[in-house]
């Protein structure tokens, strides 16, 4: 049965189609509105605005639920692994085993980078934030494999998707290679995805390196745990960019560049940097609640909150029992840890927190699991990014395969109304 909301505005009703999705979700479609009234919405944050219809991830954030593909995100962490879970995202079913072989295997032959590039990590600064390097290398790859990137020609498609998975986890090595001044080690294409990235990692040519199963297998719990979150701001700049038909590598770029902030994905290396900081100030968890709650102060409680989750966040579930169980197998006994327990259970039991339905996200877990496995701070969000990529390929293709309208809001001016122009010597 088809439904209708209808607008009233200075007496006269326009009637809006209402849209409803798989899960019951409702929205008002208002394409025609602009048309048909002359008005647009207006919807800062759009926060209460759905830029299009899709098929890969499904959120309830009241309930706490996510879904890939339809399969829940604790059924996937359970019995997938992050490239399988890959395959699902892009290609929208889980692979059959020649299926998931053949993507392997590609993703094992392209690890590799073209030996150009790699001299490029020789030019950048020795304290380069490693984000900074993975976009800019990300968007050279775009130099490299020109005849690749053409949207329209499925093989070239498939081509880039696979280069880009398996060259992320090179260029995220060698970044981190780069700052601690190490020699780059080439990737190890007997290893499987997770491992292949910890030797590039955490090897050094004149020590044997023993990958530990425990760290590999919790990483790929992560990656798999980031790997797609539909409509956050790095995919909306992923579509945006990829919906003025840029290539590719360009549209993850920006993706990546949106996921730096401290807001988005920048909050695993914040959620670390605070928690540091409340240790090194004598570790009074309840004064920094304090200061978060004080609405004249800037601090906020990283790893706190989300935009959609009101409830609690399944993928923070899922880690910290993960990073309880990591911690307890690699005999670690962080400090931090103490204070992040601390912080959670006062921030938990808090009115103000309560209230606004603040828990902890994503980030508050993955930090400490990161620095258990030995990965260092300014590299968490580049992890992020590694598991975020093939939900950024899945929107892209998506919406590449989709209506192609270019994405452009509009907006509200509140500026100056015409005024005359004044030449410089009299203002
Ligand atoms: N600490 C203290 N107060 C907070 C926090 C926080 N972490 N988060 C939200 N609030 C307050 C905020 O001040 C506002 O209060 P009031 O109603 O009195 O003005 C209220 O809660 C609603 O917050 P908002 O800023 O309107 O919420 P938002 O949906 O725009 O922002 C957020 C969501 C995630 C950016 C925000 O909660 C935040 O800044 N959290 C800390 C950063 C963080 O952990 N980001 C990672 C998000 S999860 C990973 C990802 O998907 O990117």
């Amino acid at each position: 049965m088809s439904r209708n909301a209808t607008l009233t505005i200075d007496g006269q009703s326009y009637e809006l189609p209402v849209v409803e999705g798989t899960e019951h979700e409702l929205a008002i479609d208002i394409s025609e509105l602009r048309a048909t009234s002359g008005l647009i919405t207006l919807d800062e944050g759009y926060g209460n605005t759905g830029s299009c219809e899709s098929t890969i991830t499904f959120i309830n954030g009241e309930a706490g639920i996510l879904h890939y593909r339809g399969y829940s995100i604790e059924d996937l962490c359970a019995h997938s692994s992050f490239t399988e879970v890959s395959y699902l995202l892009i290609y929208g079913e889980l692979p059959k085993r020649a299926e998931l072989d053949d993507f392997e295997s590609d993703l094992t032959r392209h690890t590799m980078l073209q030996e150009d590039m790699r001299h490029f990590f020789d030019a950048y600064p020795r304290d380069a934030h490693p984000m900074a390097i993975l976009a800019a290398m990300t968007a050279s790859l775009s130099t490299f494999y020109q005849n690749a990137i053409n949207a329209g020609h499925p093989e070239h498609v498939n081509l880039t998707i696979r280069r880009l998975i398996a060259k992320i986890a090179t260029i995220a090595a060698y970044s981190y290679k780069k700052s601690v001044g190490q020699p780059t080690i080439y990737p190890d294409n007997s290893l499987d995805f997770c491992c292949n990235f910890l030797k590039m990692m955490f090897s050094v040519p004149c020590e044997p390196y023993e990958i530990k199963p425990t760290v590999s297998h919790a990483l790929d719990q992560l990656l798999i745990l980031h790997a797609d979150h539909e409509q956050n701001c790095s995919a909306s700049t992923v579509r945006m960019v990829g919906s003025s038909q840029a290539n590719l590598y360009a549209c993850i770029s920006a993706g990546i560049s949106a996921l730096w902030g401290p807001l988005h994905g920048g909050a695993n290396q914040k959620v670390i940097e605070m928690l540091q900081r409340i240790y090194d100030d004598g570790g009074d968890a309840s004064k920094y609640i304090a200061k978060a709650k004080d609405k004249k102060d800037s601090f906020r409680l990283m790893g706190f909150g989300h935009r959609v989750y009101k409830n609690f966040d399944p993928r923070a579930n899922i880690i910290k029992k993960s990073s309880d169980a990591l911690l307890k197998e690699l005999g670690i006994d962080d400090p931090l840890l103490e204070i992040a327990a601390k912080l959670e259970e006062t921030a938990l039991n808090d009115e103000y927190f309560i209230e606004r339905k603040l828990f902890p996200n994503v980030d508050f877990y993955s930090g400490i699991m990161y620095r258990a496995i030995g990965i260092p701070t300014d590299m968490f969000t580049v992890i992020f990014a590694m598991g975020r990529l093939p939900g950024w390929i899945a929107q892209w293709k998506e919406m590449t395969e989709g209506a192609g309208r270019i994405y452009r809001p509009r907006q509200i001016y509140i500026g100056a109304t015409p005024r005359s122009y004044e030449p410089i010597q009299k203002r």
